[in-house]
């Protein structure tokens, strides 16, 4: 394998906060252990219409605190081409590149994995998506700041929940993964958390009228992860405006809000020590994982199995949140 001088760093897919601590970690460690960095625009776009630039120490000053991604990022059509990828090659070759980071959710490192086979290029992956919905990984890059973005929305809403003693379906993001929704009721005292995980084993909705969560409370607040699956927060009230008419009910739509913001300093700290991990693993001649976090130890996990939906939520939990709200 030739020595690696030159990584690239891109991002990809939806972005998260914390991205930029993980960009600024990724070229600062580069740069002390002598590589040189290019950063890529765009994401995979910038590699097929070669929107490439020469990175220094102080082209990340002062990005720790921002979200979203001074990189850009973008769902790159072409990149799912061999057409498009052989020219992503041509033009990463072009511009000197050996390695690269790539920083995003399951779609980007889906791309990374299949890139990385045709091309025998060393890649690391870094999990950058606020779903939490990687395999491999207790956390991901942005998770903690959308779920505090959650907490802080679901704070308020319950002011007029309780006023108006209504009860209201507050739909999160995280489309194939129940986390932000399930942690987002545990930490903001929710009646119930609506997750695909648990769709097709029961009739979360009748579970919940069923349990009687009225009897004690006159307001009730149900987070409902994204999903064609679950229904959706409109969905959902449709179904209670039909099937339970006697409840008023509302619904709120987090949507991309729970995207931006300024990244927690959990999120800080997590993206800075990953950052550093992928330029460890390249330097060690690791290719084509991402870096994840287990039991708060850094852990290198294939692609294939960061990509193959094998994230599980904790099942006991959705039994916390009934319990922790009679
Ligand atoms: O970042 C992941 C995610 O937030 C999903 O939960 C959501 O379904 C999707 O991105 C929305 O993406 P877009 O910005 O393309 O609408």
């Amino acid at each position: 394998m030739a020595a690696i001088k030159t990584i690239g760093i891109l991002t990809s897919g939806g972005d998260a906060p914390g991205m930029n601590a993980a960009i600024r970690a990724v070229t600062r460690t580069a740069i002390y252990n002598k590589f040189s960095v290019k950063g890529i625009k765009r994401g995979y776009y910038g590699l097929v219409y070669n929107e490439i630039e020469d990175f220094t120490s102080r082209s990340v000053s002062n990005i720790i605190q921002q979200g979203g991604t001074i990189l850009k990022t973008a769902r790159c059509k072409e990149f799912a081409t061999p057409e498009g990828r052989k020219t992503a090659y041509d033009n990463m070759r072009a511009a000197g590149i050996d390695a690269l980071v790539v920083i995003g959710g399951d779609g980007s490192l889906t791309g990374a994995r299949i890139f990385a086979e045709e091309y025998d290029i060393p890649i690391v992956g870094l999990p950058g998506t606020i779903d939490n919905d990687l395999g491999g990984t207790d956390s991901t890059i942005g998770y903690d700041t959308a779920l505090n973005t959650i907490v802080d929305a679901v704070d308020k809403i319950r002011d007029t929940a309780t006023s108006h003693e209504r009860l209201f379906f507050v739909e999160v993001m995280g489309h194939m993964a129940g986390d932000l929704a399930l942690n987002g009721a545990l930490a903001s005292g929710a009646e119930a958390a609506i997750i695909p995980e648990m769709e097709t084993q029961i009739d979360q909705l009748a579970d919940l009228v069923n349990r009687g969560f009225r009897k004690s409370k006159n307001s009730a607040i149900v987070l409902v992860a994204e999903n064609p699956s679950t229904g959706g927060a409109m969905g959902l009230a449709e179904r209670i405006k039909k099937e339970f008419p006697q409840y008023d009910a509302r619904v709120t739509i987090l949507g991309h809000l729970q995207r931006g913001g300024s990244p927690t300093a959990a999120d800080r700290i997590l993206a800075s020590r990953m950052g550093a991990a992928a330029i460890t693993a390249l330097g060690d001649g690791q290719r084509n994982v991402m870096i994840g976090v287990k039991n708060g130890e850094l852990v290198y996990v294939p692609f294939s199995k960061a990509t193959c939906h094998a994230h599980r939520v904790d099942y006991a939990d959705i039994d916390l949140v009934k319990i922790l709200s009679i």
